[in-house]
């Protein structure tokens, strides 16, 4: 299967995907990783790794569905069977979610439904939790909401700063999202209204 990743920062995540299809944990390729951001250090990691990228300026298509269709017409022609979210910190829309329905898994740093949003980590730090942790879930039509794949818990700990606490849920991160994609590559993942089920 091909796998597209789309990053719009450091992508740690993506380094962690990387390295698990290298080692043959994941077995598919990586044949588009897409970026929104030109800077992005995810693109020179892409870039190390030997794999195709793309980036698009969002300045360049001022209507949400034009950019998405670009980068639509990008994954068709590498018959793209699953898109990873890895830090893409750009809504997608309903036309997008709908081409790739339940083909789209995104990481959020937090154990949802709680802390959704931009500032998973920070938010879960000032409201006190003691556990928190990364969920990867399927993407659908509402913000951080689609049915849930994997999630792992950190404790919070009581001398955390965003800083260290975010060190730890990345720790997380890089083992459940290359387990999760594993999984759905592999055919083990079936979707039951909002429960997923692994086989
Ligand atoms: C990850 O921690 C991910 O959970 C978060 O962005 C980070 C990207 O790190 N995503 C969100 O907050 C989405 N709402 P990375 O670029 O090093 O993989």
């Amino acid at each position: 299967m091909n796998i597209a990743v789309l990053c719009s920062g450091n992508g740690t995540n993506l380094q962690a995907i990387i390295e698990a299809v290298k080692t043959g944990f994941i077995p598919a390729k990586i044949a588009l990783v897409v970026s929104d951001n030109g800077g992005a250090y995810a693109l020179t990691r892409a870039k190390n790794a030997g794999i195709e990228t793309l980036v698009l300026n969002p300045k360049d298509y001022p209507v949400r569905e034009a950019f998405d269709k670009e980068v639509i017409k990008n994954l068709s022609k590498k018959e793209v069977g699953l898109v990873v979210l890895a830090g893409f910190m750009r809504l997608l829309s309903p036309y997008f979610i709908n081409e790739y329905r339940n083909r789209i898994m995104n990481i959020h740093p937090a154990l949802l439904p709680s802390f959704k949003g931009t500032r998973g980590v920070k938010d879960a730090l000032e409201y006190g939790v003691k556990i928190t942790g990364p969920t990867v879930h399927f993407v659908d039509d509402k913000l951080d909401h689609g049915p849930i794949i994997l999630q792992s818990a950190v404790e919070v700990k009581d001398d955390d700063t965003e800083e260290t606490l975010l060190g730890r849920i990345h720790q997380e991160e890089h083992k459940i999202y290359p387990q999760a994609i594993k999984l759905f590559v592999e055919g083990r993942v079936k979707i039951e209204g909002r429960r997923v089920k692994i086989t």
